[in-house]
């Protein structure tokens, strides 16, 4: 039996977000936004270690009192100067089996719920390659030209936007990232290797905290009972 586990990248600098305080530290429903999907992650039961890849210049997680976590929440202060690099170095410091499950998920993504793990899980714990979470595109996409003039309308027919935790096994996420470092997400290096990774319906809850605006719809989820 493979075990789960998590590797929560949270060296980015929130460049979209303007703010002099990396977007993970942002104040969210009264705590740094991160605090959010590492609670979610630490209370899983099937998860038996999370990490969470730091850059190595980081002088705020530790001024937080994440102890309630316990030994499960593991710090590693090796990020890199992008997404794709600081999991890479986070999967190569963290001591795991090339045959464990990891999900990898974003610090930026902290309305993730326990059903949202949980149904990640069920559909990928038996499949060959793994997967993610991913919405279905729901408004009409435009094709633009370079001045935000209409060149033409595109299908959304089969079009899905991807979200985390990204669920791969840990050996050839690795191999992945390895071969194929200018990514952006964790699926698109599997799928450089010819894989085919599996979308898991989720729902537009799960989303990225990305500019200013997001915070007050991630702290109106927040407080809502779910
Ligand atoms: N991330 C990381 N290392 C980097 C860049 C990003 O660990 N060098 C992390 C971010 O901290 C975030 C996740 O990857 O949790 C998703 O990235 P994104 O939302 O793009 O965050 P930032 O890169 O910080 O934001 P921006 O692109 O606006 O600068
Ligand atoms: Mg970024």
């Amino acid at each position: 039996m493979s075990n789960f586990h998590a590797l929560v990248p949270a060296a980015g600098f929130g460049a979209r977000m303007g703010h002099e305080l990396p977007k993970q530290y942002l104040p969210l429903a009264g705590q740094p936004m991160i605090a959010h999907a590492l609670a979610t992650l630490c209370a899983c039961e099937q998860i038996s270690r999370v990490w969470v890849v730091l850059s190595p210049e980081d002088t705020q997680f530790r001024h937080y009192d994440f102890s309630r976590f316990g030994d499960k929440l593991q710090p590693l202060y090796c990020g890199g100067t992008s997404r794709a690099e600081s999991v890479l170095n986070g999967l190569l410091a963290a001591d795991i089996d090339a045959d464990d499950w990891l999900l990898v998920h974003d610090a930026a993504r902290p309305c993730l719920t326990q059903a949202h793990l949980h149904k990640l899980i069920s559909e990928l714990k038996n499949d060959a390659v793994g997967g993610l979470l991913a919405v279905p595109v729901a408004d009409t996409l435009k094709r633009a030209d370079g001045v935000a003039r209409v060149l033409r309308t595109e299908s959304r027919a089969q079009l899905w936007q991807a979200q985390t935790p990204q669920m791969f096994r840990a050996g050839v996420l690795a191999r992945a990232l390895q071969q194929c470092p200018d990514v952006t997400d964790d699926a698109s290096a599997i799928e450089a290797l010819g894989l085919q990774p599996k979308l898991v319906a989720c729902d537009a809850t799960n989303f990225k905290v990305t500019y200013p605006q997001d915070l007050l719809l991630a702290e109106l989820l927040i407080n809502q009972p779910r």
